[in-house]
């Protein structure tokens, strides 16, 4: 099986990007970084990238228009490595439904909540505020409707009594770390499919709508 192209899509520190780079280096996935792109000069996310060696591109949003043709330099400059998977790691801009059409059924999501719990910002606070017992992280396949694609993997967190917003994050991160190379690791072995009729299949199953459960030690 041909090893699968990757761009990997950033606006900040890529600690998920990371731990795409050690899985890949780790030879659990059979694909490789061709590219990252950020919408910000200057992140630590591109240093990591210089650091492993991929190549970087940097397209400033504000330098455009409208989000259309901020959107069709990005297709443009991506298009360029031939990608075969599409990989959202704490990329802070909307999308526009051209750019996502272009890239459906390859592109994935990760987000700081059980989806479709706390679309948008503020996550943590928001669900230590609702008092949940349970937060956590997804990935999902990007669709047009905002943090609204079908789910992939979710990874369940308990919210402990003395919780902050910033103790909350660093667990759901490493949770993001683990979760985000093994969606990378099956849909580079072509085990893990955005289906025609918009669901996720694993191998020879449909996940249910919440996504494959992990469940951490
Ligand atoms: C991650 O926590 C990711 O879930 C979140 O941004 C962070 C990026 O961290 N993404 C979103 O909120 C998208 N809606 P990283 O740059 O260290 O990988």
């Amino acid at each position: 099986m041909a090893e699968k192209r990757i761009v990997v899509m950033i606006s900040g520190s890529g600690s998920n990007l990371q731990a795409i780079i050690d899985a890949i280096a780790g030879g659990h996935i059979n694909g490789r970084i061709a590219a990252v792109l950020s919408n910000k000069a200057g992140v630590f996310g591109l240093e990591r990238a210089e650091k492993a060696g991929i190549p970087q591109i940097v397209i400033d949003h504000k330098g455009f228009e409208d989000r259309e043709s901020f959107d069709a330099a990005m297709i443009e400059a991506m298009d360029a490595y031939q990608p075969d998977l599409i990989v959202m790691a704490g990329f802070m801009r909307i999308l526009s439904a051209k750019f996502i059409q272009h890239y459906q059924g390859r592109m994935l999501n990760i987000h700081p909540s059980l989806l479709p719990k706390y679309k948008g910002l503020n996550t943590h606070q928001r669900a230590i505020e609702a008092g949940d017992k349970q937060h956590g992280c997804t990935v999902h396949f990007v669709t047009e409707e905002l943090d609204g694609g079908p789910l992939a993997i979710q990874a369940p967190i308990d919210i402990l009594a003395d919780d902050t917003a910033d103790s909350l994050q660093q667990r759901v991160h490493s949770a993001e770390h683990k979760i985000y190379p093994l969606a990378v690791e099956w849909f580079c072995a072509d085990r893990l499919q955005h289906t025609a009729s918009g669901q996720v299949q694993l191998d020879d199953s449909i996940l249910p709508s919440e996504g494959y459960q992990f469940i951490q030690e």
